[in-house]
């Protein structure tokens, strides 16, 4: 039985993923690499700096890694300029109901975001107290698609994995969830996104009732 849902925040909750490309793409016009929206894929769900790393392979730079850092962080000033302008009427259709709707039905709900920035962006749209528990990219080591954030999630959910179901709009989050365990609501494009168990084109088209589809994985076994 699926006890709780896990939702990623960028793309997911708030077009914020938006943001975060077009931070990386001012950034990649600066160091004269050519960046499109699909390039951009590979970027999305990973963190700050393996994303910086990625546009190196991207543009064939190499560069110190004392640079990149600066350079990502430079990246990170520009995205968080875009989200302090940010409000709540970003937040996807639907989504504070859906939020609401799965509390109601006795649902754990969680939030499981690579971003350092989640807690601000959660704060400035008002959605603080809309997750039970949120893990960040400042709470884990190892980025999607390697399963940590999703289990961390569950466990402080209080949910074994294999009862959980992961909303997540990047490819690195989808394969992060089935390596977790979990079943994986993909959101955005089918092609991209194939290997979840279901693909919608918005959030807040998810329909509750179907929770019980998903049921679909086994207990792992324990080590
Ligand atoms: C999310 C986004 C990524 C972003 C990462 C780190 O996973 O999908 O595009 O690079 O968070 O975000 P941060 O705000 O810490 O730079
Ligand atoms: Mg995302």
């Amino acid at each position: 039985m699926i006890k709780a849902c896990i939702f990623d925040l960028d793309g997911v909750i708030v077009d914020t993923a938006r943001y975060h490309f077009l931070a990386w793409k001012r950034l990649a016009a600066e160091l004269g690499i050519p960046f499109t929206e699909a390039d951009n894929e590979r970027l999305k769900g990973v963190s700050r700096l393996r994303s910086m790393e990625i546009l190196l392979e991207l543009g064939h730079i190499t560069m110190a890694r004392d640079e990149q850092e600066r350079l990502a962080n430079k990246k990170n000033g520009w995205f968080v300029e875009y989200v302090e302008r940010m409000t709540p009427a970003e937040i996807f259709p639907g989504v504070p109901a859906l939020l609401k709707d799965l509390r109601q039905r006795g649902q754990r709900v969680g939030l499981a975001s690579s971003s350092k920035n989640a807690p601000r962006v959660l704060a400035l749209l008002g959605l603080a107290d809309a997750f039970d528990a949120m893990v960040d990219g400042t709470m884990i080591v190892h980025t999607k698609p390697d399963p940590e954030i999703f289990l961390l999630a569950a466990r402080k959910l209080n949910v074994a994995p294999h009862q959980c179901v992961v909303f997540e709009d990047a490819e690195a989050g989808v394969d992060a969830a089935l390596a977790a365990g979990m079943a994986c609501v993909g959101i955005g494009s089918e092609e991209q996104l194939h290997r979840a168990d279901l693909v919608l084109p918005t959030t807040g088209e998810f329909d509750p009732a179907t929770l019980a589809t998903l049921d679909v994985r086994q207990p792992r076994p324990t080590p």
